[in-house]
Parts: C-alpha cells; structure tokens; sequence
C-alpha cells in the first residue's frame, strides 16, 4: 500500500503524531481510522446563501458511506461559498478568492485526496482551480440542478424566463402581479440552475474535461441517483488516492479540447470560456482564446436545452445526458483522454444511449448549425471577445450601426429608458467599466436589457458590446467579455455615441469606424476611472486580476504549487 502524506501528520510514534490524532478522536474516531488508510477531504460549498448548494450537507453524508466503504477516512471542510443571486457586485469577484480558500485548505491538510463539491455557477471553477495548483488526487462531485420550473401550465427555465418575463413586464406584456406569482414556481427543489447555464454547462464541462464519474452533470438534485452517485463518487475517490490519479494526468490539452467541443454541442454558457481558460492556467496548459474558435467552430450544437432552445437539463437526463451526447460527437473527440474512472472518455461512454432525439439531436440533424463560442477580433478587441452564436439573432449576426453608450453601469441605469435616448433598433449599445477590473469582477451585465420605448414597440434584440459577462442563462446579439477592458485602457474606452460599429460574426471581426488619428487624440485625454472600492481584498484583486482572454485570474495564482509542506506546525 503506497504511504500517504496524511501519515506525515498521523504515523508518527512522537508528541506531534499524538496531538494530530488525539485531536481528532474527539469525534470518537478509532484508532485505527489512522492505520495509514488515504485521508479523504470532502471539500464542501454548503450555505444557506448559496441556495443551489443548500442541499450538501445531506450529499456529502452520501460520500462518506462511499468513503468508509473503499476503506477510506472522510474528513469533511467548509470552503467559501459563492451564490450567484445574492453575492455583490458580483460572485465572480470572489471565484479566485474561493479557489485560494481551496488550496490552501487543501495543501496546509493531512488531506491525501479530494472530493469537490460543487453546484452553483463560481463554486466549480473556485473549486477545480484551488485543487489543481495542488495536484492531489481529486473528483468532482455536482449538486444536479433542480427540478423543471412550472407555472400555470407552463414550463420555466431558471434565469431564462426571468429575462423572458421581466421584459415582458417593461414592454406591458405581462403584469406585475403574474410576474411575482411565477417567482415560486420557477425553483422548486433543492438543486442548482436548471437551465444550460453556466452552473450546468460547468457540470458538463467537469465529464467531458474527465474530472466527473459520467452522468454528473444532468442527473437532478432531488434525483434517488444523485444519492448514488455521491456514494459512487466516495468509492471512487479513494481508489484514485491508491492509484495516485492526479489532475495533472487527466487536464490535458485534449481534455481541455474535448470541453470546448462538448460545450458548443450543449450550447453551453461564455462564462466557461473564462473557467476553462482559469483551469488551464492552474495546471500549465496553454489553452488560448482563439482554441474556443477553432475547437468550437463545426460542433453544431446538438442539445434542445434553454436558454437557446427549449428543454430543462431534467429532461436532458431523462435524454441521456452527456453520456449521449458524448457518444454522439463520437471521434471529434479524443477518445483517448483519461477520465477519473481510471479509464478513457471512450472507454466510459462508447455505448451510452440516447433516450429522446427530440431533446439530443444527432450529429447530422442539429439544432442549430453553430454551438460553439465565436471569438471576435478588430480594433476594437485587439486582445478578443466572445459571442454565442446559439443565443443571438440571426439577422444581427452581420451589422453596422452608430454606438449609444454607457460609460458606466450606473450611466446605463439612469438613462436607458429615458424617453429621449437617441437610441433605434439598429443602434449599438456600449457598456464600458464592467470588466475585471472596472465593475470589479466583471459582472454579468453584458446582455443588458432594451430601452423600454424599444421593448414597447416590439423589439426584442439589439447588438450590445461590453468588457462584462452574460448569465448562462440568457440570450440575444451580445458581444461579451471585450479585452483590454475599458478601465485597463482598451479601445473600448474611447468609443463615443454616434460612433459607427461594424459586427460580422462570420468573419470574426468587431471594428470601431473613427480614424486612427481620431483615436489617438481621445486616448490622449483619457484617464482611468476611479476604482469603486479602495483597499482590502478589492485592492488585491484590480491589482493583480489578468483580461479577459487569460481567464480573469490573479497573477500570482497562476500555476500549480503541489501539495507539499516543508514545515510542521509546532
Ligand atoms: Fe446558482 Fe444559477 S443561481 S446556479
């Protein structure tokens, strides 16, 4: 049996070995719960305020009948929590904050192996990202999403609808008092976003990336099977303690390539451009921006999920899941990659069947013809941006309009439905200051809603352009994640209202129209803005946050540190 490291806190025959193991009988632990057997870390994301993950306390019980039952020991610990509807500014503020809280937790540990909890949006990046600059044994175990919405005979997809029924309210659609009856119908079970948000389409990405036992990602909260799998997913872990089964064997640039495929065929969240790109960095993979194109660019996208299309991710399991769509993509992908199972993503999911071709579409019958991300480039983005092709209009797809523009999100707020914007449908809407550095943290204000004289004539999408992130679970012609962001100084600071935008998604490109010289002269008389917040660990995080095309990661975080601690404690 290889000698773990927990043994360097609980083998020794010394004062140290005692007051490790002494402690930790206070529970009532045997003594020979420290007989050498791997020490397994549930690192767990429950909160009260992260509502998708309020359920695990009950799931990681479930993981340590698996634990105890491969002959491991199962110590579970708390790690920063981060719920994406009540977090401000914005959770992704905190994502790296998380994943220091994981590492460290991790490494400072008698921990020999790790079991991740995740579920809502940030939680599985946070989470995966802390683990692999440690680079201990580890599997990821999601919450599931909740159970379909349903209100007044009809079905509601988290987040999408919300959209959906917000503008109608603004445009006069839809009353008030519907608007809040639908508020209790649209979560009714424990469980994350139901929806291919990015909470689900991270879960997916944790199968295809092979960080998952299959069926993962879909698999609904409330689901008897979610049980099974946590206790699975217990067993499993310690075997890959005893195998000695890292990330750094499993996120490969072909797992990371598998992702970006499997992404465009769910139709899957911007926001795991970001993640994958953060992960990537963690274990040294040279992921870049432009690979989400070229990986992305023929999967059509193969799955009738929300927000692009029409099913919940209960009836995606119900389908098959990513099993299926796995086995669909047959070999566009790496069959060889190595997963947590020991064996390869061919080997798990060659025969994995397909329930309901209505909800997954084979290869040759899609649902749209282009899942994946589109990455733009011109003098506007010099470093990038991203477009969901599946989400957006496809009128717009090709466009030329003059710029209205916000210099600020308070700036959009006060104007946007005033009666006198000089704003047409064929205007293009530009948020600056919302990005990594400017909101801080980079919030999901990019899909920003229409002018309200817009909504009431009938408009339901305009071309809008920004340094922020969209919601997993929203739509429409949304350019995103801009780099350099305006508060860094990127081109996008200098635009001006009446300026002419030209998009054109098929050939990748997003310029600004005004002179070079033009240009020149505003950057010569721009400042960046004040930060919103001064000191603490805002301070570290403008200070040290990197664009949008690395990943929004702090600098000093980059990389994999392993797991190794050179000094006792006493
Ligand atoms: Fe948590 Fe959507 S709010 S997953």
């Amino acid at each position: 049996m290889r000698k773990f490291r927990s043994q360097e806190w609980f083998g020794g025959k010394d004062r140290d070995g005692f007051m490790h193991r002494s402690w930790m009988k206070n529970r009532g632990l045997p003594h020979d719960s420290f007989d050498g057997r791997p020490v397994i870390g549930i690192c767990n994301t429950f909160s009260e305020l992260t509502p998708c993950n309020s359920h695990f306390r009950e799931l990681a019980e479930k993981v340590k009948i698996g634990v105890w039952q491969a002959g491991g020991l199962p110590l579970e610990f708390p790690v920063m929590s981060l719920g994406e509807t009540n977090l401000r500014p914005t959770a992704m503020l905190f994502r790296n904050l998380a994943s220091m809280d994981v590492e460290e937790s991790i490494r400072a540990n008698p921990i020999d192996a790790v079991v991740l909890m995740t579920g809502c949006d940030k939680t599985t990046p946070a989470l995966l990202m802390g683990a692999a600059s440690c680079d201990l044994p580890t599997i990821v175990l999601s919450g599931g999403p909740m159970l379909s919405g349903r209100f007044r005979g009809r079905t509601l997809g988290s987040g999408t609808d919300v959209w959906k029924m917000s503008e109608d309210v603004r445009g006069g659609a839809m009353s008030e008092e519907e608007f809040f009856a639908a508020e209790a119908g649209m979560h009714r079970s424990a469980g994350h976003c139901m929806t291919m948000g990015t909470a689900s389409t991270m879960a997916t990405m944790m199968e295809a990336l092979g960080m998952a036992l299959p069926s993962n990602a879909a698999i609904p909260a409330a689901d008897s099977h979610r049980n099974t799998l946590a206790q699975m997913t217990g067993r499993r872990i310690v075997k890959m303690a005893h195998e000695d089964l890292r990330p750094s064997a499993i996120l490969t640039r072909e797992a990371f390539e598998n992702a970006i495929r499997v992404n465009g065929a769910v139709g899957g969240s911007t926001n795991a451009v970001l993640h994958l790109l953060a992960i990537a960095g963690r274990v040294g993979v040279d992921i870049a921006l432009d690979d989400w194109d070229r990986c992305g660019r023929d999967i059509p996208c193969l799955v009738d999920l929300m927000p692009s299309g029409r099913f919940l991710m209960e009836d995606f399991h119900y389908a098959g899941g990513v099993p299926a769509v796995i086995a669909e993509l047959g070999d566009r992908l790496d069959r060889d990659a190595l997963t947590v199972t020991g064996r390869s993503l061919g080997e798990n999911y060659r025969d994995a069947p397909c329930w309901n071709r209505d909800v997954i579409r084979r290869f040759d019958n899609p649902v749209r013809d282009h899942g994946g991300i589109a990455v733009l480039r011109g003098n506007l983005a010099p470093q990038g941006a991203v477009l969901k092709p599946s989400a957006a209009s496809p009128e717009l797809m090709r466009h030329r309009g003059p710029a209205v523009v916000f210099e600020d999100i308070e700036d959009y707020k006060a104007r946007i439905d005033h009666p006198d914007l000089n704003v047409t449908p064929q205007s293009v809407l530009v948020l600056k200051n919302c990005g990594p550095r400017g909101y801080p943290g980079m919030a999901e204000v990019g899909n920003m809603a229409l002018p309200r004289k817009l909504l009431e004539a009938g408009v339901r999408d305009m071309v809008r352009i920004s340094d922020a992130r969209m919601s997993g679970t929203a739509y429409g012609t949304v350019v995103l994640h801009v780099a350099p962001e305006a508060a860094a100084g990127g081109p996008l600071a200098l635009v001006r209202s009446g300026d002419m935008i030209a998009l054109d998604v098929e050939a990748r490109t997003l310029e600004l129209e005004v002179d070079a010289n033009e240009l020149k002269r505003r950057r010569a008389s721009w400042s960046p803005p004040s930060p919103p917040f001064e000191g603490g660990y805002q301070q570290l995080y403008i200070d040290h946050v990197q664009q949008a095309d690395r990943g929004v990661d702090l600098d000093f975080l980059v990389g994999c540190r392993g797991a190794a601690v050179p000094r006792e404690n006493h």
